[in-house]
């Protein structure tokens, strides 16, 4: 097999000695060029499996350089060598297609790091994902184009966050860029940033060496650490308090760590990808979160689509998790009848395919027989469904005049429930939700829905 082939773009020799002669040490062919013109030649001409380019060049830009890679060779990975502390250019080398970026002066260990897992990516064959990684379902526009950018961002080493209400499938997508990406053989270590206690969160983080602080009686590795090579997923960033975000944006930025009583810096390699159901730019706007680490970790943003916005997938999803979930209960997947689907697909599911599991989980313990009637179909209390389905849901036959009746006389009742509960609250709607016991995003949903002003 030829030696992989790696393009190093920069004008100062010095530079390309050192860098050349490191990667032929690891038993890697390198070309080099000074100028973008002489870059491009060399492109058109042969197979390279790696460009590493300086950002400012006597003729044009790192950055133009790597959108014309984009252009004419996209398969050719493509880094950038930045100014020591210049964090804008190389956030703006990532958003136009560079997989990753290295700090001058050079450290040669994050070099090698970034080349190897580089050349590893190129032998792969186009970012498929491992046949046991569990499947993004379906076939709704929304969820290709989600596919087709997962497997585009998978292969950069920028930073991706990735919104969505709940239960929509975030932390899924974020192991689905972990496994079909050059870190796929690291550690994938996802983080609920709600969940850890404001006081440990440092030493949890960066861990902490031993006598550090009362009760450390022991050396403890951190999160990043421990995500070293591979991925670190923040869950719920939005959760994190002020100073921790102070700190992340440094393991982020300088690619460094400095665990608790450790005088030196480590270094720290892992791809930070990051999640919330809240409005991040929002949160920015009112001072709760950093706006110097929102613009480091939202870098590429990631949007899952709610359920109600790709309501045709509904069937896939349910007959699929369905047969997982009898899978686990060992039973023989009962089918689900036409009028269950139909309530399926008119619930608006505030809860998302997270719901949808926890609907399906409850249908097939109640259901006996060998199909999924409407009957075992139990949606949130006060939902009832539109009058095409509502006597389905109530376990009797489509709508007749009773049944719109009934409807009717639920939907009063529900509106008078929503009414009073704004009443008390003086109209303010997470109150009212709180009060009512459903979620705020379910109330505004209904209130919407019945034309409540
Ligand atoms: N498109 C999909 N195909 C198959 N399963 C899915 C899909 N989307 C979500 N799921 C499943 O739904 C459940 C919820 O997904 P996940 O935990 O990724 O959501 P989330 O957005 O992180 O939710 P939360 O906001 O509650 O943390 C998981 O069991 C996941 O496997
Ligand atoms: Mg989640």
């Amino acid at each position: 097999m030829p030696k992989p082939t790696v393009l190093v773009v920069d004008d100062e020799p010095d530079l390309v000695e050192l860098v050349s002669l490191t990667l032929e040490r690891m038993n890697l062919e390198t070309r080099s060029a000074a100028d973008v013109a002489t870059a491009q030649r060399l492109l058109d001409s042969q197979h390279f499996d790696l460009c590493l380019t300086d950002m400012r060049l006597p003729d044009g830009d790192g950055l133009d350089l790597v959108e014309w890679i984009q252009r004419h060779h996209a398969k050719v990975p493509c880094a950038v060598i930045t100014a020591h502390g210049n964090v804008e250019s190389a956030v703006r080398a990532l958003k136009v297609g560079a997989f990753d970026f290295v700090s001058k002066p050079l450290d040669l260990g994050n070099l090698r790091k970034l080349v190897s897992s580089a050349i590893r990516l190129a032998g792969r064959s186009g970012g498929e994902t491992s046949s046991h990684a569990p499947r993004l379902l379906g076939e709704s526009a929304a969820m290709r184009e989600l596919r087709e950018m997962i497997a585009r961002v998978a292969r950069s080493q920028a930073p991706v966050h990735i919104s969505g209400e709940s239960g929509t499938g975030k932390e899924l997508v974020a192991r689905l860029i972990h496994d079909s990406g050059p870190r796929t053989d690291g550690p994938f270590v996802p983080v609920n940033c709600g969940a850890i206690p404001t006081e440990l969160m440092e030493s949890e983080f960066f861990g902490h060496r031993r006598g550090s602080f009362t009760g450390a009686i022991a050396d403890k590795k951190g999160l990043v650490q421990s995500a070293e090579g591979g991925t670190l997923f923040l869950d719920e960033v939005a959760d994190l308090p002020l100073h921790m975000q102070v700190k992340l944006l440094r393991v982020i930025q300088e690619k460094t760590v400095r665990p608790i009583g450790e005088a030196r810096e480590e270094p720290a390699d892992v791809r930070v990808l990051s999640a919330t159901h809240r409005h991040l730019a929002e949160l920015v706007a009112e001072g709760r979160f950093r706006e110097d680490l929102y613009y480091r970790i939202n870098v590429i943003e990631l949007r899952v689509p709610s359920l109600r916005e790709r309501v045709e997938d509904i069937p896939v999803l349910a007959t699929t998790i369905l047969a997982r979930l009898a899978y686990r209960a060992r039973l023989e997947p009962p089918e689900i009848g036409p009028a269950a689907m139909q309530a399926l697909q008119h619930y608006p599911f505030p809860g998302n395919v997270r719901e949808l599991e926890n609907v399906l989980e409850r249908a097939l313990t109640l259901c006996t027989g060998r199909a999924i009637e409407p009957a075992h179909i139990r949606l949130r209390s006060g939902f009832h469904l539109p009058e095409a389905t509502a006597g389905a849901n109530a376990g009797a036959a489509p709508a007749d005049a009773a049944g719109a009746g009934l409807v009717n006389r639920l939907e009063n009742t529900e509106r008078d429930a929503i009414v009073r509960a704004l009443e008390q609250t003086r109209y303010n709607k997470t109150a009212a939700a709180k009060l009512l016991g459903v979620s705020f995003r379910a109330l505004r949903y209904r209130i919407r829905k019945l034309g409540i002003e």
